[in-house]
């Protein structure tokens, strides 16, 4: 079964020429319009529905869109041309009536250099691959940036995204930010929005940089460069005995440093990898496996395997995937590549090809046969994403006790396995009113999500028992971009300047036309007055009663196994009558 496995998937590696790009976010017809994330779904499962969408190209068009929704009163919200947000930040409404969407997919065309002061200024909408490729033309490098490509200039900053680095400003983008251009309401004298431009000494900046897209629409942002550099990069995989004695030395010792956690197979993959000078030779690409187009095919049976598995109950078919792909990306290094194929560590190569990936978003359309592995098209992978960023300090502990839940059982695990296990990276103090107001460890695990909101999935206690451990019993901070409602209970005693941040919010948008009921929920993190049935299973709720999880399929609510102030649903098969 492993080796067949691995088959597979060695022969989609070598086939994957032809890929079919991701359909576009927004689609109209003469009702109206529906916005989508990139998974073509919302964490609730209902649609978001728009009256209009418009396509600004110039600052001037996006000043007179803003202006437009003020004038007329209606609800508005920004989002880029990737969408690729997991919470419904996006989304202005849920009446359609009332809300217009500005889309930025159109506003891309400038990207300017400022060689003298080491900087880049891009449109809103730029991608983060284009930008990239023109600070690499002109000889500099932009240090961080998330792992995945597909996210646009404005949309990545917005809620905080980073890869991984305690060194410098640090591995989130927005500490990087030095300038926005920023388009407000205004008053009627004023023409209904303005521009306002932020510096890099305006308090102001400090909303600003990580703003969820409530304070206004960010038309420019100027990015701080360096000179050009390489990288070199090696993977250990190696055993996951120290991870809670190590991680802090290797976030010292390797500046974007990183660990993937795969606890049922108790392996740990430690990156090792540090800049080295442009003349190092080495031409490698980092094109990281799980963001390589996948023959659809193949997608398609590994969600159709995986669904099997939850429906028959089997852990151990679950083990045997997890088994056979951790050992698949053993021997492939994760996607890097020396030059056409893996052929040995260290792979080095230059910044802009090593520090962030995304192949399966390009190639030219000429076949269908491939996709990104997650496109709502192709009944592929769904899944649910919680991302956690635990104050340095507690990490070591919370690793324990996760230690202590799988020595409990390792199989547990396994589902998380099949995807990137929990994978551990670093991200520096920030002084974004909504950044990490402390040196943080981020933790990202993914797991099976099932097509109905209602079916409970294999293990889902211990899923939920980490990700309140996190939230709650050490205090992380979710990611804005990814997570369930309940990660964002409480967020607001999580950040000391949530007030300053609130109070921007109000000096700028004072009608609040940029907030919704769905950023409210996200923001103020409050949970939902009325719990409803089932409403644990997609971690709209914590369950404190039976019928919060699924009686019916023998998951009830239940104490957490070692961190037992959760509450967790978790498959009780004699309680089925
Ligand atoms: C496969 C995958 C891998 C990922 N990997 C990482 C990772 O390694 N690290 C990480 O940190 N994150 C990661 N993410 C999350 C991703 O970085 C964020 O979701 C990012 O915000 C997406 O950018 P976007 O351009 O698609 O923004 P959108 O989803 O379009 O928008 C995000 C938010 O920004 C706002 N916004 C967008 N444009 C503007 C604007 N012009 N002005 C004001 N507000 C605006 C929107 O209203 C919304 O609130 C990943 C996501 C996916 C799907
Ligand atoms: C238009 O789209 C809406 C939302 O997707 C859908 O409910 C409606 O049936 C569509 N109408 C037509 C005429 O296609
Ligand atoms: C859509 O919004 C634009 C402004 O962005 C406006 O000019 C246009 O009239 C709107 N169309 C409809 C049908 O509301
Ligand atoms: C702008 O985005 C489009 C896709 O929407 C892309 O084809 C084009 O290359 C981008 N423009 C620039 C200057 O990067
Ligand atoms: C990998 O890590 C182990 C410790 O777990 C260490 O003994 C070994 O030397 C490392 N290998 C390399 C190539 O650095
Ligand atoms: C989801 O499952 C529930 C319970 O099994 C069922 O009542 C409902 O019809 C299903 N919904 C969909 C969309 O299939």
């Amino acid at each position: 079964m492993a080796i067949l496995w691995w088959f597979v998937g060695v022969f989609s590696y070598l086939l994957t020429i032809q890929a079919m790009p991701p359909a576009p976010v927004v689609q109209c017809n003469q009702t109206g319009c529906v916005l989508y994330n990139a998974y073509g779904v919302w964490g609730d499962r209902k649609d978001c529905r728009v009256q209009n969408v418009t396509y600004p190209t110039t600052e001037e068009e996006l000043r007179l869109a803003v202006a437009y929704a003020n004038r007329n009163k209606l609800k508005v919200k920004v989002v880029s041309r990737f969408s690729h947000t997991i919470p419904k930040l996006a989304c202005p409404s849920s009446q359609s009536g009332n809300s217009v969407l500005i889309s930025t997919a159109k506003y891309n065309s400038s990207i300017e250099v400022d060689s003298a002061n080491m900087a880049v200024t891009a449109d809103a909408g730029v991608s983060l691959r284009e930008l990239i490729n023109k600070v690499e033309e002109a000889g500099f490098s932009l240090v961080p940036a998330p792992y995945w490509e597909g996210v646009s200039v404005a949309g990545m900053i917005s809620t905080g995204s980073h890869g991984s680095s305690w060194w410098g400003k640090g591995g989130a983008v927005h500490d990087h930010v030095i300038g926005i251009s920023l388009v407000v309401p205004a008053s009627e004298a004023e023409g209904y929005a303005k521009i306002i431009k932020i510096g890099p000494q305006d308090q102001l900046l400090n909303a600003a940089k990580v703003s969820l897209g409530v304070l206004g629409v960010i038309s420019k942002v100027t990015l701080s460069l360096e000179k050009g550099f390489k990288r070199s990069i090696t993977y250990n995989f190696t055993d996951d005995a120290f991870i809670e004695n190590l991680f802090m030395d290797h976030a010292k010792k390797y500046e974007f440093g990183d660990i993937t956690w795969y606890p049922s197979r108790q392996v740990a993959v430690y990156r090792y990898d540090n800049r080295v000078p442009l003349e190092t030779p080495g031409d490698g690409v980092n094109d990281f496996l799980g963001f390589q187009s996948n023959i659809i095919l193949f997608s398609k049976t590994i969600r159709a395997t995986e669904s099997s598995f939850e429906n028959s109950r089997n852990v151990n078919g679950k083990c045997i995937l997890a088994e056979s792909f951790v050992g698949f990306k053993k021997l492939i290094a994760n996607g890097l590549k020396n030059g056409l194929i893996f052929t040995g560590y260290p792979v080095v190569g230059l910044q802009g090809k090593m520090q962030t990936s995304g192949s399966c978003l390009y190639s030219p359309p000429i076949d269908i046969a491939s996709s990104c592995a997650w496109d709502p098209r192709i009944n592929g992978l769904f899944f649910y994403e919680s991302t956690a960023l635990f104050p340095a300090t507690k990490f070591g502990d919370f690793i324990r006790d996760v230690k202590k839940l799988r020595d409990l059982n390792p199989e547990n695990f396994c589902g998380a396995d099949i995807y990137n296990g929990i994978m551990i990276r670093y991200v520096k103090a920030s002084p974004a009113y909504l950044g990490q107001p402390e040196d943080s460890v981020v933790i990202d695990f993914n797991y099976y999500r099932a097509d109905n909101a209602s079916t409970p999935r294999l293990n889902e206690d211990i899923w939920e028992e980490i990700e309140q451990m996190a939230f709650f019993k050490y205090g992380a901070r979710p990611h804005w971009a990814k997570n369930r409602n309940l990660g964002f209970l409480g967020v607001q005693s999580k950040y000391p300047n949530f007030n300053k941040f609130i109070a921007a919010k109000k000096q700028l948008d004072p009608q609040s036309i940029f907030s919704s009921e769905w950023s409210d929920q996200i923001l103020l993190g409050s949970e939902a007055a009325d719990k409803g049935d089932g409403c644990a299973l997609e971690g709209q709720c914590i369950c404190s009663e039976d019928k919060h999880c699924s009686p019916s399929t023998g998951y009830l609510c239940k104490n957490g196994l070692v961190y037992k102030e959760a509450r967790v649903c978790r498959y009780s098969p004699s309680s089925i009558v």
